[in-house]
């Protein structure tokens, strides 16, 4: 009798919500002559499947890119994989025809999701149109082929920024990202990848997943850079 209630004073009921920091700041971030203002936190959750909630280094560099160059983005169709808060896909929708962002994390496509309300509302003066956000899990095949399914036409460009971290999920990335840039076949469709270097072994296995996955990787002339206290660099990827 007295195990037993010992027992379950040990029983802890805690719901998830205890862990998960929800507690988004409106934060302003200009890129060039772009100024955004999203829901962000500014300093990370403690759990590592959490790391969307917050602006990386990798999307202050392709940001940047992006809006020095923001006529490769001219009525373009574009997908992001690991989109987190949507930093890119908002400043990319003032310049592309149609924006999809992604993310595999359910409490991550929340706060895209209030973000891309946010931007859509016409109270907003940099009132956007254009941006959906998707679940996508990279690997997950039904989550891909529901993808190919409803954008059947395929994109004009495929993005991702600071999305490389993981060792197990980069030939599951490359593989999803193969996967898109076949939609549209040699030549139409490319893959942009903001990539910050935090381990040598890392900066090995992008390279030789994107080769291995039949593609060709390079990296993109003038865009190696301090982003950060990190070096990061553009890389552009594309089927041979
Ligand atoms: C470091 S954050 C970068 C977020 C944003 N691109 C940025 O630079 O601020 C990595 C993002 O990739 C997402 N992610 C990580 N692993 C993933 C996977 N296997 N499939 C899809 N998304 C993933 C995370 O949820 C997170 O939003």
């Amino acid at each position: 009798m007295e195990r037993k209630e010992e027992d379950e004073e040990e029983i802890v009921c805690l719901d998830e919500s205890f862990f998960i920091n929800d507690d988004y700041q409106l934060t302003t971030f200009t890129f060039g002559s772009q100024v955004i203002q999203l829901f962000c936190l500014h300093s990370a959750s403690t759990d590592f499947d959490l790391t969307g909630q917050l602006v990386w280094p990798g999307a202050m560099l392709l940001n940047d890119y992006l809006s020095k160059n923001a006529k490769m983005l001219q009525g373009c169709s574009v997908i992001e994989l690991g989109s987190g808060v949507g930093i890119t896909g908002i400043l990319c929708s003032r310049f592309c025809r149609d924006f999809v962002l992604t993310d595999h994390n359910d409490e991550v496509l929340k706060i895209l999701k209030k973000n891309i309300d946010l931007h859509a509302s016409p109270e907003n003066p940099n009132y956007c149109t254009g941006l959906v956000a998707e679940k996508l899990e990279w690997g997950n095949s039904d989550q891909i082929n529901e993808i190919l399914h409803k954008y059947s036409g395929g994109f004009d460009l495929v993005l991702g920024a600071d999305i490389c971290f993981q060792q197990s999920s980069i030939p599951l990335l490359f593989d999803t990202v193969k996967q898109i840039l076949q939609i549209r076949g040699k030549g139409q469709c490319k893959f942009i990848l903001a990539y910050v270097s935090r381990a040598k072994i890392m900066d090995s296995l992008v390279i030789s997943e994107a080769t291995r996955h039949g593609m060709q990787i390079t990296e993109v002339a003038g865009t190696r850079c301090v982003v950060g206290n990190l070096d990061g660099v553009i890389f552009e990827v594309t089927l041979q």
